[in-house]
């Protein structure tokens, strides 16, 4: 799949920031934004849903990744995060491995308060990961 142009990578960054203002997270007051680009060329949202219960915080990528998959979508071809840093963070683990499920080779864009940026790949933040492949022995 051709690599999101930087027209849609802006949008996407655009739409993470975006994302974040509805975050509930009154536990860590850490409001993160997720924007993701399907296979079908939308754009999905998402933000993090904290719990009392703090274990079962949600992600904004993962948030942002169950509503495309509730859609209908199955691949992801970007992940733009906002998180509300000085330097831009990545995603952690486990929305690594739900990234990898459905964007094995996804772009991965962190952007945060500074002018810091990063850009990668998901098999270069998850290298050798398990994945469906993998259950058909
Ligand atoms: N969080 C995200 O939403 N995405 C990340 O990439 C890092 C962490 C959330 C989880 C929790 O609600 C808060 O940020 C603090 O960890």
């Amino acid at each position: 799949m051709p690599r999101p142009t930087p027209t849609v990578v802006r949008r996407l960054e655009k739409a993470a920031r975006q994302a974040a203002k509805a975050s509930y997270s009154p536990y860590s007051k850490f409001r993160v934004g997720a924007a993701i680009l399907t296979g079908s060329g939308k754009v999905y949202t998402g933000t993090n849903v904290e719990n009392a219960s703090y274990g079962l915080c949600n992600c904004a990528e993962r948030t942002a990744i169950f509503t495309a998959v509730a859609a209908g979508e199955r691949t992801v071809r970007a992940v733009a995060v906002y998180t509300p840093t000085r330097a831009a963070t990545s995603p952690c683990g486990a929305c690594r491995q739900v990234i990898n499920e459905f964007g094995p080779e996804a772009l991965v864009i962190s952007v945060c308060d500074g002018k810091n940026r990063i850009e990668t790949t998901l098999d270069r933040l998850l290298p050798a990961a398990f994945g469906p492949r993998n259950l058909k022995g």
